[in-house]
């Protein structure tokens, strides 16, 4: 194999696809690792292959907790970058069971930090200077705030749910390797992404599918939860940003500013939904017992990121917002699929 590559894990899911899109997009070899759980699937791919993009990508379908696979993997695609992007990353099923998310989330980039330390031994001294792993994790492993303030880069780790904990803890290892094996890592921490291709499990498209089948829109207590959003395609950026131009061995913060309640959120669908369809939606809205430990407020100081590496999300939360909605409703049948993969995988079927 001539060409090298970079690796993107977790890129048959929500992000990491949209990572994939936006390394072909610059004419970038991807090989794709993903394990295809009930939240992976190829359609989040094969869109790719009709973009007529000057990049492409391969498929490796395996686990990164397979670290002698992993280290094979970035031999034999010559691979010069990492983006860890596979996770278990719904908050409430690490609720319901941790497992997995420690396995996965923990064990897995311990396992994919190994085999990347071993394959950049291997490297020449230039490849070297050159390779960089990423660690792509989420402003969750900060905790909560209050209305006031933002997560600042000095912030301490004071992750609240399991899955908080899971990514606070891979956070840890991927300082560890760079400090004890000199791995060139880097790290970034994103808010809450939304967009096309998002498992129907999470908030927007599950508001957005159980509007559209008459069903209730459940929300979280008062639904007064502040969450900043930034669109999947502006995060992809940022990660790419961070990747081609980040100190070795930093953080970096990936926002938009743009804070809402969970409540208005659901109401903006609604309203979305109601100019495509002539309907009330918001008549369905229901409010239901609040999560566990459910935090109150994320905000993410952004100013390192734009005054250091030069990055802002240009994809105002309006005009995200009206397109993924749109997105929804014109692919039913990616709603359906991703159904029948999620019951089949959770069946053992
Ligand atoms: N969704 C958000 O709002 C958000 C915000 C900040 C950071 N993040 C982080 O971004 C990453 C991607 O999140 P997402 O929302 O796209 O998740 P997702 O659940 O849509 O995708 C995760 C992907 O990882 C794959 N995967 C899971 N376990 C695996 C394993 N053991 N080996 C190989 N592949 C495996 C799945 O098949 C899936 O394709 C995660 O690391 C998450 O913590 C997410």
């Amino acid at each position: 194999m001539a060409h090298t590559s970079w690796m993107i894990t977790g890129g048959a899911g929500f992000i990491g696809s949209a990572l994939v899109a936006e390394a072909v997009k610059r004419g970038v070899h991807v090989m794709v690792v993903d394990a295809l759980t009930y939240a992976g699937h190829e359609q989040n791919l094969r869109w790719i292959n009709e973009q007529n993009w000057p990049g492409n990508y391969t498929l490796e379908i395996s686990d990164v907790r397979d670290s002698a696979h992993m280290l094979a993997l970035m031999q034999h695609h010559r691979v010069i970058a990492v983006i860890h992007a596979a996770a278990e990353s719904h908050v409430d099923n690490s609720i319901a069971g941790a497992a997995a998310f420690i396995e996965t989330n923990v064990q897995g980039t311990q396992s994919l930090l190994d085999a990347a330390r071993h394959h950049v031994a291997r490297l020449s001294e230039k490849e070297k200077a050159a390779f960089r792993f990423l660690q792509v994790s989420t402003d969750e492993v900060y905790g909560a705030l209050s209305g006031e303030g933002h997560f600042t880069l000095s912030s301490a780790l004071a992750p609240n749910s399991p899955y908080a904990a899971s990514k606070a803890s891979a956070d840890l290892l991927v300082r560890a390797w760079h400090h004890t094996y000199g791995l060139p890592t880097l790290i970034t921490r994103c808010c809450n992404n939304y967009g096309p291709r998002q498992h129907p499990e999470k908030l927007i498209p599950r508001m957005i599918t159980a509007a559209l089948a008459g069903e209730a829109l459940p929300v979280y207590g008062a639904g007064d939860q502040v969450r900043e959003w930034i669109h999947v395609d502006d995060h992809a950026r940022g990660v790419i940003a961070v990747l081609e131009g980040a100190a070795v061995g930093s953080i970096t913060h990936l926002g938009s500013g743009e804070e809402r309640t969970n409540l208005t959120i659901v109401r903006a669908i609604c309203a979305l939904l109601a100019r495509k369809k002539n309907r009330d939606f918001l008549k369905q809205i229901t409010h239901v017992a609040d999560r566990a430990g459910h935090d109150f407020r994320y905000a993410l100081d952004l100013s390192q990121t734009k005054n250091h590496l030069g990055f802002s999300a240009s994809i105002s939360l309006e005009e995200g917002l009206a397109h993924t909605v749109s997105w929804y409703l014109d692919h039913p049948e990616w709603i359906s699929a991703m159904h029948e993969h999620t019951f089949k995988k959770r069946s053992g079927a």
